[in-house]
């Protein structure tokens, strides 16, 4: 049995588990820090760099805690060392620098979206779905869009990615744009559920012949239509035009604006395309199933849409396992520390790390 203790801190969550032989999870520990970040509506770096210093011991001792382990228990501790930002980062992996050096264990550096993919890896159905290659990973969540062929464990080819946002943070600024709260992600999900989705014609970007994204422009088209209730407000109200902070300021034009039916328009828009590129992709190399991850992967049209619109099997994590954790980081070191992959002293952060960096 391997037991592997995995840490996360690329962005705003403080996170450590402990996951046996890469599936079974032992203790699953998440510190949000999404209440102190949404009065700035985004993640404040200083904010969240500070708040990991103050919560990651404790985060720490709980997930040994709670899966009834001593320090001797552990095979080797797993951390993300990029992508994500570089404050963050730092306190996850100088804390597991330290723990490992200290207990003598191994370290093992994880890529943030390697992560979101075995997040599919951690056992949660009875008997758990059987996982062959080659498969297409479509990683979708707040700082990224990618879709990647892995032919074996650890072995990714990425096929696509965003040109401009990624599609979770194209969620969050719509989400601001339609004055839902942060993240927006779940907040349009919610909203659309009241609405139309063919309320409004938002554009789609195919990009065609290749399997890369882009969003700003369904982004600016959302933003053209807020614009021109807000000027129609401001028109009937007679207040200044164009004054969009006395607009957005006023409970009585917010309530005008069609926020169910533009959350159902724009989420459905992202999902289309999502959706469409992966279902071509996984044809055209011929995978034997599709796997979806990250925090968008939470979202529940795209789980349906991606089942409803290709044969094959689609596998997702359950929704507190799409956004950011340590389970998923933990499992991805198992597989890493079985093949043999030992991170060095020196191991440093790596904001913008790829996953096919090595
Ligand atoms: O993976 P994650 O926790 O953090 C990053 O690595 O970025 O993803 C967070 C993102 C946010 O942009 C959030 O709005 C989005 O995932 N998200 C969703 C849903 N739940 C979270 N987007 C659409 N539908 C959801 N249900
Ligand atoms: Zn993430």
């Amino acid at each position: 049995m391997t037991r592997i203790l995995g840490i996360e801190t690329s962005c705003d969550e403080t996170a450590a588990a402990v996951v046996e032989d890469g599936r079974r999870i032992l203790s699953n520990v998440v510190a949000s820090q999404i209440d102190l970040h949404r009065q700035y509506g985004g993640v404040f770096p200083e904010v969240a760099s500070r708040q990991h210093i103050l919560t990651i011991m404790p985060v720490i001792r709980q997930a040994m805690a709670e899966a009834e382990l001593d320090w001797d228990d552990l095979d080797a501790i797993a951390v993300t060392y990029g992508p994500g930002l570089p404050g963050s980062l730092l306190v996850g992996v100088n804390t597991a620098k330290g723990l490992a050096y200290g207990r003598g264990l191994p370290l093992i550096g994880i890529n943030h979206i390697e992560g979101h993919i075995y997040a599919n890896w951690l056992k949660v159905d009875d008997p758990p779905q059987e996982i062959a290659f080659p498969l297409l990973a479509l990683v979708v969540s707040g700082g990224h869009t990618e879709l990647v062929l892995m032919t074996d464990h650890g072995q990714y080819r990425r096929l696509g990615h965003t040109l401009d946002d990624a599609s979770g943070e194209a969620f969050d600024k719509v989400g601001r744009l339609l004055g839902l709260e942060f993240p927006g992600g779940p907040a349009i999900e919610k909203a659309a559920q009241e609405g139309n989705p063919l309320a409004f014609k938002l554009p789609r970007a195919w990009l065609k012949g290749t399997y890369n994204f882009s969003f700003s422009g369904l982004k600016t088209a959302v933003l053209r239509i807020v614009q021109k209730y807000e000027d129609k407000v401001s028109l009937s109200t007679g207040s200044a035009r164009n004054s969009r902070i006395a607009v957005s300021q006023a409970p009585s034009v917010i309530r005008q604006l069609p926020v169910t039916n533009l959350a159902a328009s724009f989420q459905a828009s992202v999902i289309d395309v999502l959706v469409e590129k992966t279902r071509v992709a996984a044809k055209e190399h011929q995978v034997k199933l599709i796997m979806l991850a990250g925090g968008v992967a939470a979202n529940r049209l795209l789980r349906q849409q991606m089942g409803e619109r290709s044969a094959l099997p689609v596998l997702y994590p359950p929704p507190a396992l799409c956004t950011d954790n340590a389970a998923m980081i933990a499992s991805a070191g198992y597989f890493r520390y079985r093949a043999g992959h030992r991170s060095d002293w020196g191991l440093d952060v790596i904001s913008s790390l790829k996953l096919t960096d090595r």
